[in-house]
């Protein structure tokens, strides 16, 4: 007789069935309660209300042990996101339909829990993605072999020099062993660049860094600098977008644009395959055209999004945010509303209506966007 896993117990499975038509049975069973799972996924796209949430993004932190020049985070003191609001949120993540947790902060890896953190919603059913910035990855490398389904490691630079005058440390070599330690422990690794003024010539020496380390997937975005939620106190009281010194130049646009020309040819069985995750077409608009816009040589456009249907970001202190950049929409208190309320509070909807009819000029020049449409809202 075939085992018997504790969905079969749930689900009324007849254990003396024949093996292929048990396990066929168990497929479909599987199949259409994920279906059940999803169509209630889908109704968040129906109104500003949400039904479930497929992602919950959590600041781990927020301080950090690196310097960037694109980010104040690390100029804050640090504090660790509490033990009984993990244990609140974790226990939620059933009724939520929750598939995805994402680590974040501040450094996620200076939680002194994070890895048992990770391991609470893997044993509530959810996939963990980290997003670090490596510094501690080759040292902890086994914690994230046995607890994080995906690693997400920031790569701001070519070599040691330029990722030392990015981030502020000496970590380019580390951070490579310890996606190199990671990878060899099967975990897929995908490298995330912000592409800015003292990078940007460098890309393709970061593609090869990722092909020698054996990263599973490289990703490339623009430097924000503009806004006033993400990436620490920067700005006062920042709206429109300023030329920060991480900006690239309109001068160095044309050889921004050779530079991607280069690399379509180069590496052209990489975007084939989605090992570079964005496409020559993608990475031209979301890097020479943003950049464009932000020297006023053209307009904005909106990009496509639809992540604060289907996420919300929790800070350390239990603060709600419809996204990364997006103000904040309420504040989970211990012992009061649980998230599933806070998330439809009117703030929240307002907010959610507001992205949704283009009313928020964050969206205008948002280098992280996220859209999902019905068919992989239905894979989630
Ligand atoms: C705020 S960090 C938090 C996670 C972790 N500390 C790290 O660096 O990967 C999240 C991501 O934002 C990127 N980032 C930092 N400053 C940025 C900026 N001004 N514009 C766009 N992305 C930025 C980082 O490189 C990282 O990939
Ligand atoms: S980008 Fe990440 S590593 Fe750099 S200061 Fe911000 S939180 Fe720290
Ligand atoms: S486009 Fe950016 S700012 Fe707007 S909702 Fe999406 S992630 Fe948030």
């Amino acid at each position: 007789m075939a085992s018997v896993g504790l969905s079969e117990v749930q689900f009324g499975v007849d254990y003396n069935q024949d093996t292929e038509q048990h396990i066929r049975r168990q497929q479909s069973m599987k199949r259409s309660l994920k279906m059940k799972f999803s169509f209630r996924t889908l109704l968040n796209m129906t109104s500003d209300q949400l039904y479930t949430l497929p992602l919950m993004v959590l600041y781990l932190t927020d301080g950090c042990n690196s310097k960037c020049v694109t980010c104040d985070i690390w100029r804050n003191p640090r504090r660790n996101m509490p033990m009984p609001l993990i244990h609140n949120l974790v226990s939620q993540t059933r009724d939520l339909q929750t598939r995805w947790v994402l680590l974040s902060g501040g450094e996620a890896m200076q939680h002194p829990q994070w890895s048992e953190i990770a391991l609470l919603f893997r044993e509530a059913g959810v996939r963990v993605l980290l997003l670090t910035n490596g510094l501690l990855v080759r040292k902890q490398a086994q914690q994230v072999i046995d607890s994080v389904d995906e690693l997400i490691v920031s790569l701001d630079g070519g070599n040691a020099a330029t990722y030392d005058a990015i981030r502020g440390v000496d970590g380019f070599d580390l951070i490579l062993e310890g996606i190199q330690a990671v990878r060899a422990g099967g975990v897929p690794v995908t490298t995330r660049t912000t592409v800015q003024r003292a990078n940007y010539q460098e890309i393709p020496q970061i593609i090869e860094a990722g092909l020698a380390a054996d990263v599973t997937t490289m990703s490339f975005l623009a430097v924000d600098v503009a806004n006033p939620f993400a990436f620490g106190q920067r700005f006062d009281h920042a709206t429109t977008p300023v030329i920060h010194d991480s900006a690239l130049l309109p001068e160095q646009l044309d050889e921004l644009a050779t530079i991607i020309d280069t690399l379509e040819n180069r590496y052209a069985a990489l975007f084939a395959t989605g090992r570079i995750a964005e496409s020559p077409q993608k990475l031209r608009r979301i890097l020479v055209e943003y950049f464009r816009a932000l020297h006023g040589e053209s307009n904005f456009v909106a990009p496509r999004c639809n992540a604060p249907h289907f996420s919300t970001v929790v800070e350390v202190d239990g603060t709600l945010r419809p996204c990364y950049f997006l103000p904040a929409y309420g504040r989970l208190q211990p012992g009061g509303d649980p998230l599933a309320k806070e998330m439809n509070s009117t703030a929240a909807a307002d907010l959610r209506r507001a992205y949704r009819t283009g009313q928020r000029a964050e969206c205008q020049h948002c280098v992280c966007p996220l859209y999902k449409g019905a068919r992989q809202l239905l894979g989630l």
